[in-house]
């Protein structure tokens, strides 16, 4: 079981089999998967239960910490790390359409980047953004991400290529 984060407003806890619903409700809308690289629209029967499954092996290996966001005990979101088994972890994360623009995202990164380096000894992390999705650029911005590169990334649910901007945070440039 990865640890509780607290943050003002949020707690951010280990997403749990009776998630799946709601995740797959939230998650499934088009404005939210449209921003994502792996998940697909429609978002199918299953992949929810069968995601939250292989966390703990995931956790394990120290190659995924995923976090349900949550406020007043409801999901509204998810944020976590991801690597390949020696690279950097990569900063990823959605919210639910309807608490978009109250700075959920941006409390709730902050505190997992600092999860990141203090906790799981990071020296660098990664992330990224399609061009067309401002919002999240400032997140990243506003947690002290600079830009590393341009370039194009997949995104399933589009089904194709977009133009992507890719950043990294040293621990150095925390805000
Ligand atoms: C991107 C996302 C995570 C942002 O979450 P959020 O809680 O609304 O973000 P915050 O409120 O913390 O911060 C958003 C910032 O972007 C700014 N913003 C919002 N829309 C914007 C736009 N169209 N252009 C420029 N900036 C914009 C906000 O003003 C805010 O900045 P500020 O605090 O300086 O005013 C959320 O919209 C989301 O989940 N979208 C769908 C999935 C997604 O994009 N995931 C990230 C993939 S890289």
């Amino acid at each position: 079981m990865n640890q509780d984060l607290i943050t003002p407003r949020l707690k951010l806890r280990a997403p749990e089999p009776d998630d799946a619903p709601r995740l797959q409700a939230l998650c499934g809308n088009w404005e939210v998967a449209r921003m994502l690289e792996v998940v697909p629209h429609p978002y199918p029967d299953g992949l929810a239960e069968t995601w939250i499954e292989g966390l703990a092996v995931r956790r394990q290996s120290d190659t995924a910490h995923i976090f349900a966001i949550t406020l007043a005990e409801e999901l509204i979101g998810v944020i976590g790390l991801e690597r390949g088994d020696d690279g950097p972890f990569g900063l990823g994360y959605w919210l639910g359409e309807a608490w978009w623009g109250r700075g959920y995202m941006s409390e709730a990164a902050t505190r997992v980047i600092h999860f990141a380096f203090e906790d799981l000894g990071a020296e660098k992390l990664t992330s990224g953004f399609f061009a067309d999705n401002p919002a999240s650029g400032r997140v990243l911005k506003k947690c002290g991400f600079r830009i590393a590169r341009y370039g194009t990334l997949p995104c399933r649910a589009r089904g194709k290529e977009v133009e992507a901007v890719f950043m990294e945070l040293a621990p150095g440039g925390l805000t």
